[in-house]
């Protein structure tokens, strides 16, 4: 636990309006807790799950909300609105399961059940008609390893990897590490709106592309891609030759009218055959720590060539947790994807409303806000400050000048759009897997620092 932990927490819940419960509080807990019966995280009775009341993760060592305080000091945040995991309490399916688990102490080597792969080809089956042969299912501690393998697996070292972008951060380190390249063909941004170039994309192929890394849906924009999009991107991949690496990890997240397509439901097999989905139960669930994810294809022979490159290792918690994430919490993820989505239908209200620095438009999926600060990086003078800072081969961006502005003088914390690649400039990516009060808190902090500016 933090050393600060105290202290952040009391500006949580001074923040959340709630700071006569402060002492009652602690660490983990539900800020609400003893003060209200509606604290409870759901009414077994197939009522409504609680994600309304802020869950207080402070001095947890949590990366969205203790990491932004080792950095810039004790009492520096309000909102932790950066790393891509969810502020709620989890589903009760889970912590009941793992509850019952803890009762045997003993934590040996696993040997992965059959009803775990079998619990993931239901789930998939049901929730998204997509069907998985649960023998083909190779279990990983989570989409990173997944994705280093295959890259290792399809590209020879120096190669280049095909990404639409703006994309996941987290891709470029997964490049770097299995010796490769970047290369990136930009979204078309309209009025807010992304859109593919498939001229640009397929012109970016050359004689040594040999993977493509989809995000679907896409992070941060948030777009959720059509079977058409889809189908044009794999049939240009299969043309020439190329993998399709479908990181479909977000794919519970899918506003009101907006259908995901899992890339491993297209219609022409061939397209398919071409390529291997990686998914977890971590973004939909808020499992990311407890490192346990999946990955398949129709493919044998992929697998077999992927399987001999990855190092399959079980987490019992992660294992435990998932699966009676996949068994029991559909409920409580059905309930969660229409609160996010009202999420997001609050930000756009109130930023259009209060805060006329920033654009942003409501995107199709994700609990991702990819905001266009580009008016704030005129007015706060970041270009300059950013040029100022990037000294002895250090180079500071601009929203990183923001990303330190907004911590500085709104004490919200989210993640400076430049790392997500070509297209990040001038945006900044802000999750909205929290509360509506925290949401609340942290956009009425930011509307005010920006009026100060
Ligand atoms: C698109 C995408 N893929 C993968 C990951 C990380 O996956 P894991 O924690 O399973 O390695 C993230 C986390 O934010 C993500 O957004």
């Amino acid at each position: 636990m933090s050393q600060h932990a105290g202290l952040n927490r009391r500006t949580f819940l001074r923040s959340a309006g709630l700071t006569a419960l402060a002492g009652a509080v602690a660490p983990g807990a539900s800020i609400a807790a003893g003060a209200t019966a509606a604290s409870g995280v759901f009414d077994e009775t197939g009522g409504k799950f609680d994600f309304d009341t802020p869950y207080n993760r402070f001095g947890t060592d949590s990366t969205k909300w203790d990491q932004p305080i080792r950095l810039y000091g004790a009492d520096s945040i309000v909102a932790g609105m950066g790393i891509a995991d969810m502020d709620f309490r989890a589903a009760p399916a889970i912590t009941k399961a793992l509850r019952d688990r803890l009762q045997h102490e003993n934590w040996g080597y696993l040997a992965q059940p059959r009803s775990f792969v079998e619990g993931i080809a239901a789930w998939n089956k049901r929730r998204y008609n997509l069907d998985v042969n649960p023998d083909s299912i190779v279990v990983t501690t989570g989409v990173h390893p997944a994705l280093i393998a295959a890259l290792k697996t399809f590209s020879p070292p120096g190669s280049k990897v095909l990404l639409i972008t703006p994309t996941y951060n987290g891709f470029y380190g997964d490049i770097r590490f299995a010796g490769l390249t970047p290369e990136e063909s930009p979204l078309r941004l309209v009025d807010g709106r992304y859109s593919i170039d498939f001229e640009d994309f397929e012109r970016r192929i050359s004689h040594d592309t040999n993977t493509f890394i989809l995000c679907n849906p896409q992070n941060p924009t948030g777009n959720v891609w059509s079977r058409a999009d889809l189908a044009r991107l794999g049939d240009i991949c299969l043309k020439r030759r190329v993998i399709v690496l479908s990181d479909e990890i977000h794919c519970d997240f899918a506003n009101k009218g907006i259908k995901y397509t899992p890339f491993a439901t297209l219609e022409n097999k061939d397209v398919v055959m071409n390529s291997l989905t990686f998914k977890a139960a971590s973004k939909s669930f808020g499992l990311a720590a407890m490192k346990c994810g999946w990955f398949f294809s129709d493919n044998a022979e992929f697998m077999r060539r992927v399987r001999a490159n990855n190092r399959t290792d079980l987490t019992t918690l992660g294992m435990i947790a998932s699966q009676a994430a996949y068994a029991d919490g559909e409920d409580w993820l059905n309930q969660l994807g229409v609160y996010i989505d009202g999420n997001h239908d609050f930000v756009e209200k109130y930023v259009a409303k209060n805060i006329p620095l920033v654009k942003w438009v409501k995107p199709q999926g994700t609990y991702l806000a990819w905001i266009d600060v580009s008016q704030v990086v005129d007015k706060i003078g970041a270009k300059k400050l950013a040029a100022d800072a990037s000294t002895g081969g250090r180079t500071v961006t601009p929203e990183t000048i923001v990303e330190q502005w907004l911590v500085k003088h709104a004490k919200v914390h989210m993640n400076q759009g430049a790392s997500y690649g070509n297209g990040g400039k001038g945006h900044m990516r802000m999750n909205i897997a929290t509360s509506r009060k925290t949401l609340d808190v942290a956009l009425s902090h930011m509307a005010e620092a920006l009026k100060r500016a």
